[in-house]
């Protein structure tokens, strides 16, 4: 058995090369990208692994079927991206990392919702400019606030604990809910109840094709004015240009974007001097009131060592079993 990973990280190296020498398993690892450039290196190896940032067309899993890779381990949650039905087509097993750390991402958010609420980045500004003033710059507690997450799942579920933790007062939406926060009577009955009600909206739900621009103009008409978004979820959930005409009109008073819509040929690259290309990027890189991140909110130790190992040993599982607990169910 030897497996082949793509997008290594220097961070995720030792991890790589442990488990390779505890498990007495060949794993090479590749720098770049799997594209269709460099898919012939998967040929040889039983189980390909890569993270979500790319995209997996069916052409991939053909090839894969052809030189007898088993299983494609992703180290990550989400398999957007992913063309599962040609995976099960081609009997390749799709293996995910459903919770390597939710709370990396969970705390993360509240991290950004705070330096909206108390306007950190407007004072880091005013200092470098010697402008000591407190005024207009007023915060926010979010013990005054009422908290809207949508998605409960593990992610979810641990910022909505971090919420309760700071006295916020939190409402949920889920298409799936949660039975446990169901008897806490935590759920409102649909989107337009959660958009009337919170002064913060943090999204924390998979993209699928029917949410894609779920947070647009007209879930935009439905919120409170003054209204909070964070996202570290999908960028796909929203609508940017929508978002940009809600934060102009001051319907939107701060927005903390850690995933963006186009950010495949943004987020992890070098491209100081470099002109962007994506207008509408541009555009809100120069909102005072958007906190722009590239797609960090799981980046921690614990999440990269559980990213790679329990990836590792999906892979294994399903060449040794033919099976891993964290196949991904294809319908
Ligand atoms: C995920 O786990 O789905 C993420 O968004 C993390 C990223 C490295 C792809």
């Amino acid at each position: 058995m030897k497996f082949i990973a793509f997008n290594v990280r220097q961070d995720e190296q030792p991890y790589f090369e442990n488990w390779s020498r505890q498990n007495q398993i060949e794993v090479k690892l590749v720098a770049d990208a799997l594209t269709a450039a460099s898919l012939k290196q998967v040929d040889g190896y039983d189980g390909v692994l890569a993270l979500q940032t790319g995209s997996y067309p069916a052409a991939m899993f053909e090839h894969f079927k052809r030189c007898g890779v088993k299983v494609f381990a992703i180290r990550n949650v989400g398999t957007d991206n992913i063309d599962l039905a040609a995976a099960k087509a081609n009997g390749v097993l799709v293996t995910n990392v459903p919770a390597y750390s939710p709370n990396a991402i969970a705390e993360f958010s509240v991290t950004q919702l705070m330096q909206l609420l108390r306007n950190t980045t407007i004072f880091r500004q005013k200092i470098a400019e010697q402008d000591f003033r407190w005024a207009p710059h007023v915060g926010k507690e979010l013990r005054s606030l009422t908290v809207g997450v949508i998605g409960t799942g593990r992610i979810g579920r641990a910022a909505i604990d971090i919420y309760r933790g700071f006295g916020a007062k939190v409402i949920a939406y889920d298409l799936y809910p949660n039975p446990q926060l169901q008897a806490e009577g935590i759920y409102v009955d649909s989107y337009d109840e959660l958009f009337a009600q919170a002064d913060v909206i943090t999204l924390h739900m998979p993209a699928t094709a029917a949410d894609r621009h779920l947070i647009g103009e007209k879930a935009f008409a439905k919120m409170k004015a003054g209204v909070y978004l964070i996202n570290t979820a999908r960028g796909t959930l929203i609508d940017t240009k929508a978002l940009l005409a809600a934060l102009k009109s001051g319907k939107v008073a701060g927005a903390a974007l850690d995933t963006y819509e186009n950010e495949s040929a943004l987020f992890n690259h070098d491209l100081r001097g470099q002109e962007i290309k994506d207008p509408l990027f541009k555009e809100l890189m120069q909102q005072q009131n958007v906190l722009i991140t590239p797609h960090i909110a799981f980046y921690t130790t614990t999440a990269v060592e559980n990213m790679v190992l329990i990836s590792l040993n999906s892979a294994k599982s399903v060449c040794e079993k033919g099976t891993a607990d964290t196949v991904v169910k294809i319908r």
